[in-house]
């Protein structure tokens, strides 16, 4: 098929890639023209296993092409808008305006019978009003909401092979015809037994936002636990495996530690309760600012545990970060608790030095003022205290005593509960976990 892909981010551009591997004609558009520079040849603008791979193959093949111009979208049969859709600065909700603006300007290139899968996150609500905004254009276009689910590390093969496929369609003949685009474009998943859920707008809308509110909540739940467990002695990831083994609960994002980050999950639940108040329905997920609260928590935790190893004074004192990135295989840094901690300790006067395998250049950006290193032996040489923050295998790689070797007090905080406390122990380590006696 001929697809156009407006919005070539984090997600447009795996998802572009991704189109092309599958076998269709793929035209990646979007406003920033480095972005669409390095992708033409066939880098990958962000960090992510195997997108180089699918870029380069798909380039080569002549089926996937970028560009700023947006009447290269006039083949195309599928537009999936990809555009990010972030929170409003000082404000909960989240800002349509890139939505918004990829709809206009893809309207006049519209032909009848064609289909626009909107892909983004957006408040529910937003799918029928765009319809709408196509229609009064006079377009005899289609619209459907597709939601992804795809996880940063994971990204490829989550949307080559999705664990299920959602289309919010309209009703009657138009929504039939949709549902034909759709079917044809996702084949190769659908013939290999991907669960498919076709459903109108709204439900669709709300399915991405509930499952990011859902799964926020499982990560502010254990970690509610692991405050739990720091009053009495208790350890969290062992009340994490015992009740994961309940089919019903899941084992799954019950790792407890510094708490959620990154591009998707704060800015979702923030999203989603803006748009439940609008709805005069704030009631029903006023939980998620508790959850919002835990998770803003557990980095202060952190941090709290520095000091007071050092008797509540950190100024001066160096202390090596590992990981900066908000999850491990991703250089991404948004909302990231890792750089969140290093730079309250930087604010509390501590000689902070950070390090991460991928997401140092993006920190250097945001946070010119703490120091970075590639190496971790240069980070840990001389640090009177050590903090874990991103489970790179890296780091949980680390052998206790060489690394005991290097720094000149052997105090570790484990902020994702990612390394075994016996063997540091054992090798002389004062060692800190989360919810962890
Ligand atoms: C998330 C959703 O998982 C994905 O389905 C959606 O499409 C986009 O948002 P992503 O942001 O890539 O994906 O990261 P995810 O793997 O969900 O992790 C989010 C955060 O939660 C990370 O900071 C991670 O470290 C943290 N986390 C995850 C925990 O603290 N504990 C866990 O048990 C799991």
């Amino acid at each position: 098929m001929k697809v156009s892909v407006i919005g070539c981010g984090y997600l447009g551009a795996v998802h572009a890639a991704a189109m092309a591997e599958l076998g269709h004609d793929v035209v990646g558009i979007d406003v920033d023209e480095n972005k669409v520079a390095m992708l033409a040849s066939g880098k990958a603008p962000f960090f992510e296993p195997g997108l180089p791979e699918i870029l380069t193959a798909g380039i080569g093949s002549g089926r996937l092409s970028f560009t700023t111009d947006m009447s290269a979208v006039k083949d195309a049969q599928i537009h999936f808008v990809a555009v990010g859709t972030p929170q409003k600065k000082g404000e909960y909700a989240a800002d349509l305006t890139f939505v918004d603006a990829a709809i206009e300007s893809l309207i006049p290139y519209l032909s009848d019978g064609d289909l626009v899968a909107g892909k983004s996150t957006v408040p529910v609500g937003t799918a029928a009003r765009l319809a709408t905004l196509i229609a009064d254009s006079g377009s005899k276009a289609l619209l459907a909401w597709n939601p992804e689910f795809l996880r940063e590390g994971f990204a490829v093969q989550d949307t080559i092979s999705p664990d299920r496929l959602v289309y919010g369609v309209p009703g009657g003949g138009e929504g039939e015809k949709a549902k034909e685009l759709l079917d044809e474009v996702y084949a190769v998943a659908l013939s290999s037994g991907t669960p498919l859920v076709v459903t109108d707008y709204a439900t669709a809308e709300l399915v991405k936002v509930s499952a990011n509110a859902f799964l926020a909540t499982k990560i502010s739940f254990i970690n509610a636990m692991a405050e739990i467990a720091e009053s009495t002695g208790a350890d969290v990831t062992r009340l994490a495996d015992a009740i994961g083994f309940d089919a019903r609960i899941g084992r799954r994002f019950l790792n407890a530690g510094v708490g959620f980050g990154g591009g998707c999950l704060p800015k979702d639940i923030r999203a989603f309760t803006a748009r439940a108040e609008e709805l005069g329905r704030g009631e029903s997920v006023a939980f998620l600012k508790e959850v919002d609260a835990i998770n803003l928590r557990r980095r202060q935790k952190v941090v709290d545990l520095v000091v007071e190893s050092f008797g509540g004074d950190v100024f001066g004192k160096r202390v090596a970060v590992l990981g900066l990135a908000f999850k491990p295989d991703s250089d991404d840094i948004r909302d990231s608790p890792a750089l969140d901690v290093a730079a309250k300790l930087k604010g509390l006067g501590a000689d902070v030095i950070a390090t991460d395998p991928e997401a140092i250049s993006n920190a250097e950006k945001t946070h010119p003022q703490l120091v970075y290193t590639p190496d971790i032996a240069v980070a840990l040489t001389g640090a009177d205290a050590v903090v874990v923050v991103t489970e790179w295998k890296h780091f949980r790689d680390l052998v206790p005593a060489d690394a005991a070797k290097l720094v000149k007090r052997a105090y570790v905080i484990d902020g994702r509960n990612c390394l075994d406390p016996v063997a540091w122990r054992s090798a002389g380590w004062e060692y800190r976990g989360l919810g962890r006696p």
